[in-house]
């Protein structure tokens, strides 16, 4: 296969290829990809209609860059989107089995949903494509289109946690979903762990077997498995904090905190970010460390998400609720503690707020690798860069080890964490923050690209070992 073959980009989120968008990791990443090889990017429309899966694709092109795609009925929205995606996999790949739904109705509407997206998509794909296909969306999407005849190459990268086979055979159909993913050519994934996790999977529960070269083999299937951290475009994201807009953002912030240090969250409202975990470690600052009370404000972004979900409603009540008796407790008529926006932000603005803080806390519960972690480093002026504290249950740990790491369950490692940071010596955060910046600067979405295109490329190359017909 010639290297120059198209790449083909499945994802139920489509663009925005403009960086000018709101922040979302996976666009993000992906935008940077396509704009540079060019290609097909097929998805989801954002849109219901009468028609749904059935509806007349729509199609932008932008430079090298072909945008298609599809409605779904409100009815696919609610079981494929709201119901599967979002009750049953998204919390239980996040290892919160206590909030998975399972309801045979979304199970049924989901795998239909893919069904329908790879007819759809075979209207729009040729055998010498790439087929990438994004996320937990489309566990099913690879193997339905070998059902309809695809014999190309098909890739899978999955952006959230593989959560470990005990708590994933809870799921019922787990068999079905993971022996999906076995007809991709590769399979990747963030972390190492999230990799192992799927290898035992199949080795326990399918009776596979883990062979060399990151290979896994179940009946007479033998695919790839592989890690491909996922990266920012970090040279923009730099330039975004040097621009006028994220110079507006961070005199903004500046004169709301006055005196005080800034200390920020950015994260969509969601229970796996652990924004509350995090607000409980602040209020714990302001008790342990007294003489905090006025000196320290924090602010969180945290624009709201997949507002239709009852976990998410609930969630935004706890969280307005311990804002307000944080609020209530510390604050003066000159000082509020707590700082709260519910509203997207530009990534200038973003990238401007975060170059103003002294101190970034992303301490999620459980996530696939969290980009704000890196765009945070990326912001930093290197005269005087901020602090990371950053949670051992993110993805980026592994990368970014010269953040001051915390267990975000630990309310008090939290507290003493926040209170080292913030008085943390200019020496010190420079040389931490150098470390991590290379780090950021040299692993980006265009590497992350190339390197999972590549493998795709390959997959099966030695022993011929292609999918079967
Ligand atoms: O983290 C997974 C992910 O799909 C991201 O890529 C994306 O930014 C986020 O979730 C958005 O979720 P939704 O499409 O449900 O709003």
């Amino acid at each position: 296969m010639s290297k120059e073959a198209r790449l083909v980009v499945v994802s139920n989120r489509v663009g925005p290829l403009s960086d000018e968008g709101k922040a979302g990791g996976l666009a993000v990443g992906l935008a940077d990809a396509l704009r540079r090889r060019g290609g097909l990017w097929f998805g989801w429309s954002g849109e219901t209609s009468e028609a749904g899966t059935d509806s007349q694709a729509k199609t932008e092109t932008e430079g090298e860059v072909k945008l298609v795609t599809i409605d779904m009925t409100e009815d696919q929205v609610a079981g494929f989107y709201l119901g599967y995606a979002n009750r049953s996999l998204w919390p239980l790949l996040h290892y919160r089995l206590d909030l998975a739904r399972f309801e045979r109705e979304t199970d049924r509407t989901y795998r239909a949903v893919n069904r329908e997206f790879a007819r759809r998509l075979m209207e729009f794909v040729s055998e010498d494509d790439l087929v990438w296909v994004h996320d937990y969306h489309f566990f099913y999407l690879g193997e339905e289109l070998r059902r309809l005849g695809f014999k190309g190459r098909l890739g899978f990268f999955l952006h959230i946690p593989f959560s470990p086979p005990e708590m994933l055979a809870a799921l019922p159909g787990a068999n079905d979903l993971v022996g999906a993913m076995l007809a991709y050519d590769l399979v990747g994934f963030q972390t190492m762990t999230d990799r192992r996790n799927f290898a035992n999977y199949c080795k326990h529960e399918l009776h596979g077997q883990k062979q060399p070269n990151d290979r896994v083999r179940v009946g007479d299937r033998v695919i790839e498995a592989k890690v491909f951290p996922i990266g920012i475009d970090a040279e923009s994201f730099a330039e975004f904090a040097a621009s006028e807009e994220a110079e507006e953002h961070a005199a903004m912030l500046r004169s709301n905190v006055g005196r005080s240090l800034p200390i920020v969250g950015v994260d969509r409202l969601d229970y796996s970010k652990g924004i509350i975990e995090r607000l409980l470690g602040f209020e714990r600052l302001l008790e342990n460390y007294p003489e905090r009370v006025g000196t320290v404000q924090f602010l969180q972004v945290a624009p709201l998400s997949r507002s239709e979900v009852e976990e998410y409603v609930d969630l935004r009540g706890e969280f307005e609720g311990l804002v307000g008796r944080i609020n209530g407790r510390f604050a003066a008529l000159d000082w509020t503690p707590v700082h709260i926006m519910t509203t997207g932000l530009t990534r200038r603005a973003l990238a401007g707020i975060y170059r103003a803080a002294r101190v970034c806390m992303v301490t999620p519960l459980r996530d696939g690798m969290n980009l704000v972690a890196k765009e945070f480093v990326a912001a930093q002026d290197e005269a005087d860069p901020g602090v990371l504290i950053l949670s051992r249950f993110a993805g980026a740990r592994s990368e970014l080890g010269e953040a001051l790491i915390v267990n975000p369950f630990a309310t008090d490692e939290m507290a003493a964490a926040l209170e080292r940071a913030l008085t943390m010596p200019l020496e010190e955060r420079q040389r931490r923050w150098r470390a991590m910046r290379d780090k950021v600067f040299a692993n980006t979405a265009a590497e992350w690209c190339r390197k999972f295109i590549e493998a795709l490329e390959d997959a099966g190359r030695e022993d011929g070992d292609r999918p079967a017909d």
